[in-house]
Formats: structure tokens, sequence, C-alpha cells
């Protein structure tokens, strides 16, 4: 028998909801929705209310309120958060990585580097596999994190479709990945040599970082715009200590630490260095 379409009206988020969702989703994760995302916070959410036979906005939030429902908290953060990422995005961040590492006499063992909002695993994998490049068989290792459980899945399994790989060299395309076949026909699974050295663990970059140990680089990239100043001042004050003396922390292209943070000296745009 055909499944009966579920033919109930969606539920209307009034201003009133749409605040709770918002300081919710700001004291959890430290993004600021502005009132103009309101009618994506309706989409993105509808889903959950449907599966949940929540008829109204009120009544999804008592359930990912009740501390029973953590789950459901997390799957509403996952919808919530913009997860877009791609492999070398910015691609001059590669570079600065690669001139970074040319101008070391000796290279730190290991080397280290954290890719601190890593989404689906693309940026964590695009400085796995220029680390390969440059220093081989060597010690080095990448950390990815996310607040999303929902895209560290993904970014652990390293499996893509392969129309996303546009921006891989060709020549890491080669060297790196792997062309699916069989059941994984149409994607590309990142080499088992990569996938050994990228670790990715579920950080909350609102809450009191976990002892990572310090890194050389720290890739913070499109995820600042998501705050607004005050959170941008408190995300970067936790994250500093994990960077080593004279270490870079990257910031997207559309991102500065302008009156965020005078503990670090910009090198170039986006580009900057610790004490
Ligand atoms: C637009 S993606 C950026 C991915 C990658 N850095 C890049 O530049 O392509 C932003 C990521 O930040 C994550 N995020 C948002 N708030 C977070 C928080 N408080 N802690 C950790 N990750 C967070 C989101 O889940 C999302 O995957």
């Amino acid at each position: 028998m055909e499944p009966t379409p579920d033919l109930s009206p969606a539920a209307t988020l009034t201003d009133a909801e749409f605040a709770q969702f918002q300081a919710l989703l700001r004291g959890i994760t430290g993004i600021h929705l502005s009132e103009f995302k309101k009618t994506l916070l309706a989409a993105r959410l509808g889903s959950r209310l449907r599966a949940r036979q929540a008829r109204t906005f009120t009544d999804y939030y008592k359930i990912v309120k009740n501390p029973q429902e953590a789950g459901e908290l997390q799957l509403a953060i996952d919808l919530l958060t913009t997860n877009e990422t791609f492999f070398f995005r910015e691609p001059e961040h590669f570079q600065v990585l690669k001139d970074y590492i040319a101008a070391l006499r000796p290279v730190p063992s290991p080397f280290r580097v954290w890719s601190a909002a890593s989404s689906s695993g693309e940026e964590a994998y695009s400085i796995a596999m220029v680390l390969a490049d440059v220093l081989g068989g060597g010690k080095w290792e990448v950390a990815g994190s996310d607040i999303s459980t929902r895209v560290l899945e993904r970014a652990r399994a390293g499996l893509y479709p392969l129309e996303r790989n546009g921006g891989i060299p060709t020549d890491y395309l080669h060297r790196f990945c792997l062309k699916g076949q069989g059941p994984q026909e149409g994607m590309m699974l990142i080499g088992k040599q990569l996938r050994e050295r990228v670790h990715f663990a579920q950080v909350n970059l609102n809450e009191p970082i976990p002892d990572l140990g310090r890194f050389d680089l720290i890739f913070l990239r499109n995820i600042l715009i998501y705050f607004q100043n005050d959170q941008k001042r408190k995300v970067v004050e936790a994250i500093l200590p994990r960077l080593k003396p004279q270490g870079l922390l990257i910031v997207g292209h559309s991102e500065n630490l302008m009156g965020v943070s005078d503990r670090v000296r910009q090198v170039r745009p986006t580009v900057y260095r610790g004490a």
C-alpha cells in the first residue's frame, strides 16, 4: 500500500518562537542568526517537526529542551549549522602552509595542524595532502573538529562524490585519492595513508576546549562570520593557547581579527602569527 502523504499544513514560526530558537542556538554554538534567517530556520527544522509529530515550533522546542532528548537537540544543531566547504577552498592558504614549512629549520616533529571547524573534512584532507607532499613519511598529523556530528561522520568516512574533487590538484588526486568501484561507483575515497593521519573529534568552540595539544597552524576559516564580536573574541581567546609560539592562525577570506585579538600579528590578510 502507498504511504499516506502528509497533508498536514506546515507549522508557522512566530516571532516569539524564532527568538527562542535563536537564543538556544546562540547559547550552545555561539552562532547568531539574524532576523532575516527566520524562513531559513523554519525550513531547516520543518522535517524534524514532522518526524517528531510536533504540531508547532513551541512543541518542538519543548522536545529539544528536554534533557532526555540530547539526540534530538544534536539533530537540530546539525540542521542549523551551515556546513558548506570544499577541497582546497581559498587555495592561497595552502601555499601559505607550504611556505611556512619551507622556512622552518628544522621542521618541528611532529608537525601538527588543526582544522578547527572542519565540517565534512575537505579542509583537513586538503591540509593532509599538502603535508604528505612536503613532509612525506615524516612525523605529521592533522586534527579536524566540528560541533556537528552529522558532518564528522562524513569526514571520518573520507568518501566523497567524485564531482566534489574539483579543487584537488591533479597530481594530488592521483597520489592520494582512490576512485570508488562497485558499490562506491561515482565516489572518491581519501587514501588510507592520509586517513590514518587525520583524526576527527567533536569540539564545540563555544565551550572550554579539550586538551588537543598545541599546533603549528590552526585553520579557523568561515566560522567567525556566524559570530558577533564578543563571541569572536571568546573563541579566538580560547583557541590561541593551542597555537605554538610563532604558529599561524588562518581565518577565512571574508573574516578578520580586527578588534578581536591583540595577541596575534597580521602577516598578510587573513593570516596571523601568534606571539
Ligand atoms: C561553513 S563551515 C566551514 C568549513 C571549513 N572551515 C571551510 O572553510 O570550508 C562552518 C562549520 O563551523 C561549524 N561550527 C559552527 N559553530 C561551531 C561551534 N560552536 N563549534 C565548532 N564548530 C562549529 C559548523 O558545524 C560548520 O561545519
